[in-house]
């Protein structure tokens, strides 16, 4: 690891912060009545806030990407010094934003960047033609270049003008589910989901390791283990312990492989799928405010910590 300090010259280490670790909702959930967010409303040190889902990657500790854009980003940007302007009368360190999914919680923070501040904006090919389909994005205007990702190639990620940012990312497809608010429940049990409505990033951390962004993921197939093996950090799908939980506690209708996420406990979970795969860092992102990980005093949150994982919190940061 280099030096720290801030504005010095040629870092080379990768930055990971996390902006936001909550799911869609964030913690609390502005009208969830749930245990949990009852604990954090209360101001519960045990139950500790958390916004809504995003990352953000540097090479320099300079030049920043974010991974998704949360309705929370504001915020985010306002508490984390690192995104604050820095030269000229208008100026952001954040050159770039790459998508994972159209998902709302994914991509309303784009509303937040409309100052005509350049950046690139990196989405599959199915999210760019959402996000173009809804005219309210235009008013990223033409400050954001839209630059397409294709399924397993790999990307150098430039900023507006085309200077590179030093991040390589990789998008590949995860089992996954079309945005909800794109859902067609004329088009079958998938409601329409096609490779690239919700995808994982492969990060190459310059060094001949691998990290990786998984933040949605309904199932674990053997191609994504093998793929995962030997990472040097995950962060991955952590919005709920059991699959039923919303539907138990009278929250929602849906199970969680319903909203296209696979749970974290039980046999065909993520703990258990993980078990066998050499990961140096495991870390849970995308936490749904009724997971009772959230809770630093709960059983649930040393059953994960016993088997490796970190409950993700806002501020986290990570250095590889
Ligand atoms: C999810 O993670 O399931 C989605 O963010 C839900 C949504 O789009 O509201
Ligand atoms: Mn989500
Ligand atoms: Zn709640």
């Amino acid at each position: 690891m280099q030096g720290r300090g801030r504005g010095a010259a040629a870092r080379r280490d990768l930055r990971i912060l996390v902006l936001g670790a909550a799911a869609g909702g964030g913690f609390p959930q502005w009208n969830c009545n749930c245990a949990n967010c009852r604990r954090a409303r209360a101001g519960d040190p045990a139950a500790l806030p958390r916004t809504q889902s995003s990352l953000a990657l540097s090479a320099d500790g300079a030049r920043w990407a974010l991974l998704n854009a949360s309705p929370d980003l504001r915020q985010q940007i306002a508490v984390s010094p690192a995104l604050h302007p820095r030269n000229g009368a208008r100026d952001s360190p954040i050159a770039a934003a790459v998508l994972t999914s159209g998902d709302i919680d994914h991509v309303a923070g784009l509303l937040t960047m409309r100052e005509s501040q350049p950046f690139s904006l990196y989405a599959t090919g199915r999210v760019q033609a959402a996000l173009a389909a809804n005219p309210i994005f235009g008013a990223l205007g033409a400050a954001v270049a839209r630059r397409t990702l294709a399924l397993d190639r790999p990307e150098d990620l430039l900023d507006r003008d085309g200077g590179r940012l030093g991040l390589r990312v990789t998008p590949f497809a995860v089992p996954g589910k079309i945005a909800l608010y794109l859902e067609d429940p004329a088009a079958g049990p998938d409601f329409g989901t096609q490779p690239g409505d919700t995808i994982g990033l492969e990060i190459d951390d310059g060094a001949g390791g691998r990290v990786y962004y998984v933040p949605a993921c309904a199932a674990f197939p053997p191609a994504l283990a093998e793929r995962l093996a030997g990472a040097r950090a995950v962060f991955f799908d952590g919005t709920l312990w059991n699959d039923d939980e919303m539907t138990a506690a009278g929250l929602g209708r849906k199970s969680g492989r319903r909203m296209g996420h696979m749970s974290m406990a039980g046999a065909d979970g993520t703990i258990a799928a993980f078990r066998a795969l050499a990961v140096g860092r495991k870390i849970f992102v995308h936490v749904n405010n009724t997971n009772p990980v959230l809770l630093d005093d709960s059983p649930e949150r040393a059953e994960a910590e016993a088997a490796g994982w970190e409950i993700a919190f806002d501020g986290m940061e990570i250095d590889l």
